[in-house]
């Protein structure tokens, strides 16, 4: 019942979400990436359809089957994240990056696989910053006129409060959620802590499933609010 209840929250609205690591190739058949699991993210995208969203998940490299009735763009690079995020925008009322985008990526891409050379000599690496995509949907039209509500997460190993506070200034979105606890990664639970201008909230420990449902209350909530 209480499900019911909460159904339909996000009827009418559009929820463009970020998943999953992006790889970066080195050559092709190497490239750096990190390890997470886009189970958040997927989780998100699941609780907002059932809230009666519309729902778009751009998703890195993941072993994730998609959730019902989401539309999915699967993609490698930061870079094709960025496009294919830029080419749904207009249409979306929420933007939310879950994605653990590489950092960095090899600042050239070799056409052939780097080979040993049987010197016992190393290849020296050059890194370039990705582009940052929360970052520049925030400053977007659309977010800073109220139309595009936009929510970041944080992974922090140390100081969550005070890094996550601070990212979420940084990155101009009204509201942050940072990863409590050590090693999220590629489990099915977490807890979260969110931070708005208000201050800050703690959602328990829970499956990520369940907290998904929650951000996503948490999330209608303050777009109720701001329409009021
Ligand atoms: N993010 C993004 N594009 C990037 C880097 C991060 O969209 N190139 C988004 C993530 O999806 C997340 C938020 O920004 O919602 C914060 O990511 P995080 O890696 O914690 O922060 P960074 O700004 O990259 O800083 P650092 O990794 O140094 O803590
Ligand atoms: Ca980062």
């Amino acid at each position: 019942l209480a499900a019911h209840f909460t159904a339909k929250r996000l009827q009418g609205q559009h929820l463009l979400v970020t998943a999953g690591p992006t790889f970066e190739a080195i050559d092709p058949v190497r490239g750096i990436t990190n390890l997470s699991s886009g189970k958040m993210g997927f989780a998100i995208a699941r609780a907002a359809r059932e809230a009666g969203a519309e729902v778009t998940l751009v998703a890195g490299p993941v072993h994730l089957a998609t959730p019902r009735g989401v539309t999915r763009i699967d993609v490698q690079s930061a870079r094709q994240m960025q496009e294919a995020v830029q080419s749904r925008l207009a249409d979306a009322s929420i933007f939310i990056a879950t994605a653990a985008v590489a950092d960095w990526r090899p600042a050239e891409f070799a056409d052939q696989k780097i080979k040993k050379d049987g010197s016992g000599e190393v290849p020296a690496m050059a890194f370039v910053e990705n582009p940052d995509i929360l970052a520049a949907v925030a400053s977007s039209e659309p977010a800073r006129s109220g139309k595009l509500y936009c929510v970041g997460f944080a992974a922090e190993s140390h100081d969550l409060l005070k890094h996550a506070s601070a990212k979420r200034l940084r990155k101009g979105v009204p509201l942050l959620v940072g990863n409590i606890g050590p090693a999220t990664f590629g489990k099915d639970d977490n807890a979260l802590l969110l931070i708005d201008a208000g201050g800050s909230k703690e959602l328990p420990h829970a499956s990520k499933d369940v907290l998904a449902r929650q951000l996503v209350e948490e999330i209608a909530q303050r777009l109720a609010l701001s329409h009021l």
